[in-house]
């Protein structure tokens, strides 16, 4: 049987093993493992590509939008509207700051943040807006943009899994006043091993944003501020410059995957993904909707067809957040989102056979559910597991 995986970075490295092998040794050469040419020559790669005025190398995406937060200094008593269908580090930074996060909800087509919800949420307290470019398609950023500016808020954009995607025309990480990307290793630019960076067209917030990233130092052994330890290492830096080099041509095959998907199950009862006028996304996930997603998990399980479920639950709802008093049914989309979502494997490496194969599996669950009633036909016994 043929068996689909949800991500195949064993089979991307084989294409590019020498270049980063080449990478790797020039770094080893070296002995130098902070900072360096790699790091500096990623940062200017990225803000060249992406045509932002300064790009700041960090340690992963968690610390970029900490350390955006921290240079903004956003904290105690200032609120931060985000949505609640998202990775945790967008609220876990917010969080972290002392900042309160106020989640909303999302637009049930896009999953990404509704607008006319985010305007309702602000308050006199509200600092900050962090729109997430969710599975890679950017939010509805002209509205957002327009709410931040009446308010004089500043916009973060969560661009972790948004690299190269674009808004009428423009790029994720120049639609707002400051970005963060992740280059996780499941991420669309996956480093080997935990990465980020900060994007900003503001020279002063980049000068804070890179004395935070080393202690908040503005000279060696003077402080100006408290930072951390949010550095990228040198060795990482050099492979992501390698990965780089292949990122357009990944995300072209991704975006192929995703429209193969997009015919072959037209007219079916899952709800492809709604691409919204002037976006281009990456499909960091293709994610469909539902109304037997678990049935349909184990259906494709059984098939060994992997599947991912992002979000199951939404971040109002988790327990470390129960303090700011989100019961149930508090963000509707987002809820029955989080029970309907289930994203299919996507990515580079995947062939039209494996898509194909995806696709019919699905079909084929599909007739399970339209046989005609009283044909004694048993709607579980499908989802049984097979020999
Ligand atoms: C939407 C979103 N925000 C932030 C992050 C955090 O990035 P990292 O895992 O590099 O810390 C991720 C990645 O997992 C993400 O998907």
């Amino acid at each position: 049987m043929r068996s689909v995986a949800m991500l195949d970075l064993r089979g991307e490295y084989k294409i590019f093993r020498e270049e980063i092998r080449a990478a790797v040794e020039h770094v080893l050469e070296s002995q130098q493992f902070i900072g360096g040419p790699a790091v500096a020559e990623l940062e200017d790669a990225i803000r060249a590509r992406y045509g932002v005025g300064y790009a700041i190398a960090i340690s992963n995406g968690t610390d970029a939008l900490l350390c955006a937060l921290m240079a903004l200094s956003i904290g105690q008593g200032d609120e931060v509207i985000l949505p609640s269908f998202t990775f945790f580090a967008t609220a876990g930074a917010v969080w972290r700051v002392g900042a309160k996060p106020v989640f909303v909800d999302i637009d049930p087509r896009t999953f990404n943040f509704d607008p006319e919800r985010v305007s309702e949420a602000v308050t006199p307290r509200t600092r900050a807006i962090i729109p997430v470019h969710l599975f890679g398609q950017c939010a509805d950023m002209d509205a957002i943009n327009a709410t931040a500016k009446g308010h004089g808020l500043k916009v973060i954009e969560d661009a972790a899994q948004a690299i190269g995607a674009t808004y009428n025309g423009r790029f994720a990480g120049k639609l707002g006043d400051v970005a963060c990307l992740s280059f996780y290793p499941t991420k669309n630019l996956g480093g080997f091993g935990e990465g980020g960076m900060i994007l900003t067209d503001d020279g002063e917030f980049a000068t804070v944003a890179r004395q935070l990233r080393n202690h908040g130092e503005s000279q060696r052994y003077h402080h100006d501020r408290v930072g951390g330890n949010f550095r990228l290492d040198t060795m990482k830096a050099a492979i992501l410059l390698v990965k780089l080099r292949h990122l357009e041509e990944f995300t072209r095959r991704r975006q192929h995957n995703a429209a193969r998907y997009d015919e072959l199950l037209n007219g079916s009862s899952v709800t492809t993904p709604y691409v919204a006028y002037g976006h281009q996304p990456v499909y960091h996930q293709y994610s469909i909707l539902s109304d037997r997603r678990d049935e349909l998990i184990s259906f494709l399980r059984d098939r060994s067809v992997a599947t991912g479920v992002y979000y199951p639950v939404g971040l109002h709802r988790q327990r470390c957040f129960a303090s700011l008093g989100y019961g149930p049914g508090s963000l509707p989309i987002t809820e029955q989102s989080c029970s309907r979502i289930v994203s299919l494997p996507c990515h580079p490496m995947l062939g039209e056979d494996d898509v194909r194969y995806v696709a019919s599996c699905i079909r084929e669950f599909e007739r399970t559910e339209q046989r005609p009633s009283g044909s004694g036909h048993r709607p579980s016994a499908p989802f049984r597991s097979r020999l």
